[in-house]
């Protein structure tokens, strides 16, 4: 016990029939013996080895698991990308069985387990002695996997093996509520427009919940909701534009040292900041030439017709003020020109002024019929500096394309190697900016890949040099990449 190194078993899928009757046979014995586990799980937590439930039920539990053993290897359980599997099958729960495997499965996360495997030999008294250590020790203690681990070597558990969770695991759970969080903000928002449609009142204690739930994650996952301000959904351009203007924002405004609740603030009135639009015409909205001067009117009309309704909602009023500010002011340039036409730049909120900078990024990197062309990640970037001061607040901006660095999350890029990579987090370090960590995804022959994450400044141990550079950046559309496709799949 205790070398979880040797515990590899169950992980790898095996050439096992999965229609018919044997597979059918085979997932009926799984599920039976989880169930038999839960039991004996439940009530070892109560009672001691010797009490007759315990006793009635753990022989059930070792029959169940000697019937197995006499056909399988072993009998490992396993989580594998929020699945449970028995010796590399995925098990299928029902109606009546899905609570079961919802609590293996939280059981298993809380104590950091990753697999659970049963190896020929397990007697019955050892197999209640693993149950008993198993069921008593306290999960939620710091260090509890090895806790448990050790008490279970003291016991002289050997025929049990568990495996700790993987980072891997860790990550992808985490980026699994991550994307969960960025569609339900789309959902809570395309149901606030069509209630203001309706002349309904928009529920913003949700809103507000959700501004909390969208910090908890920028503290927590950063570079992955920058991955997921790629996605870029042409159908509903307002309401995805806006989830990753708010989203965008909050995490610029956490650079510039706001406050958790001045970031929920600004989260909102970022999430509402087009609000407006839902008044502008489609026709308008989505006319594939350029407007004419009675139409650009009207479009320009958005932010007085944002900031009307905000204003005007009785059930805004819990909204913070500055999110009216923001829905007026957020097309308004630093130096005063933009729209609407008569603000002086000393009036202009600061929270108008960074949504005003994640707007025009979000804008001009999403492909729109109207736009001659889309600006790659890091081709925006320049172009924005190139406007600091004019367009933009030049502090604002310094932080924004910091917080973005050279090569965006979400950039692609051909490496040194010839190979192509997709950017999935920056370098912290302001010296090693030029040195993401990417995943390739083509070999050096163009050929695509499912590769491997790699950090760019990594050296050769041997020569001293980078494994790998950036040669370029290039455009996602030109090769025909989704690059929003690699981040979501990470959260399956
Ligand atoms: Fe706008
Ligand atoms: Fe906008």
């Amino acid at each position: 016990m205790g070398d979880s190194e040797r515990l590899t078993a169950g992980s790898e899928e095996r050439r096992r029939p999965v229609h018919g009757e044997e597979a059918k046979a085979f997932q009926k014995s799984a599920v039976d013996l989880l169930i038999r586990f839960h039991i004996v799980d439940k009530i070892a937590k109560i009672y001691d080895p010797k009490n007759d439930a315990f006793q009635e039920q753990g022989r059930l539990f070792f029959a169940a698991l000697d019937a197995m053993l006499k056909k399988e290897p072993e009998a490992a359980f396993r989580i594998r990308h929020g699945s449970l599997l028995l010796n590399g099958v995925r098990l299928k729960f029902g109606v009546g069985t899905y609570p079961l495997f919802k609590s293996v499965l939280e059981e298993f996360r809380a104590r950091e387990i990753e697999a659970l495997a049963f190896l020929p030999g397990l007697t019955m008294e050892e197999l209640f002695l693993f149950m008993s250590v198993f069921a008593k020790r306290e999960k939620r203690t710091e260090r509890s996997f090895d806790g448990l681990v050790s008490d279970l070597d003291a016991a002289g558990v050997i025929h049990v093996l568990l495996e700790k969770t993987s980072s891997e695991e860790i990550a992808q759970a985490l980026h699994k509520n991550t994307a969960r969080m960025f569609f339900l903000s789309i959902i809570h928002l395309k149901e606030s427009f069509a209630r203001d449609q309706k002349g309904e009142g928009i529920k913003i204690n949700t809103t507000r919940r959700l501004m909390q739930s969208i910090y908890n994650h920028i503290v927590e996952n950063e570079a992955f909701i920058h991955g997921l301000t790629n996605i870029k959904n042409h159908d509903e351009y307002t309401l995805n534009h806006s989830v990753n203007v708010c989203l965008l924002a909050t995490a610029l405004g956490r650079r510039l040292g706001l406050s958790r609740s001045e970031l929920v603030d600004l989260g909102m009135a970022a999430f509402f900041h087009d609000l407006g639009k839902t008044d502008t015409p489609l026709e308008i909205l989505n006319k594939p030439a350029r407007l004419s001067d009675d139409e650009r009117e009207i479009m320009e009309q958005h932010p007085f017709k944002g900031a009307e309704k905000l204003a005007c909602h009785m059930e805004f009023r819990r909204l913070p003020l500055r999110a009216i500010h923001v829905a007026l002011e957020h097309h308004i340039r630093e130096d005063s020109a933009g729209y609407p036409r008569y603000f002086k730049k000393e009036d202009i909120n600061l929270f108008s002024k960074i949504v005003k900078v994640v707007d025009f990024f979000d804008a001009v990197t999403t492909k729109r019929v109207y736009r001659a062309r889309v600006f790659t990640r890091t081709e925006a970037l320049n172009m924005m500096l190139e406007a600091s001061g004019t367009e933009f607040n030049a502090v604002i901006l310094k932080a924004f394309v910091n917080m973005m660095g050279v090569y965006p999350v979400g950039s692609l890029v051909v490496l040194t190697s010839g190979e192509v990579a997709l950017v999935c987090d920056i370098n912290p370090d302001p010296k090693l900016v030029l040195r993401p960590s990417v995943k390739l995804i083509t070999d050096k022959d163009g050929n695509k890949i499912d590769g491997e994450a790699v950090d760019l400044a990594e050296k050769d141990p041997v020569s001293g040099r980078y494994r790998r550079s950036v040669a370029s950046a290039i455009d996602p559309d030109k090769y025909g990449i989704e690059v929003s496709d690699y981040f979501l799949a990470q959260a399956q």
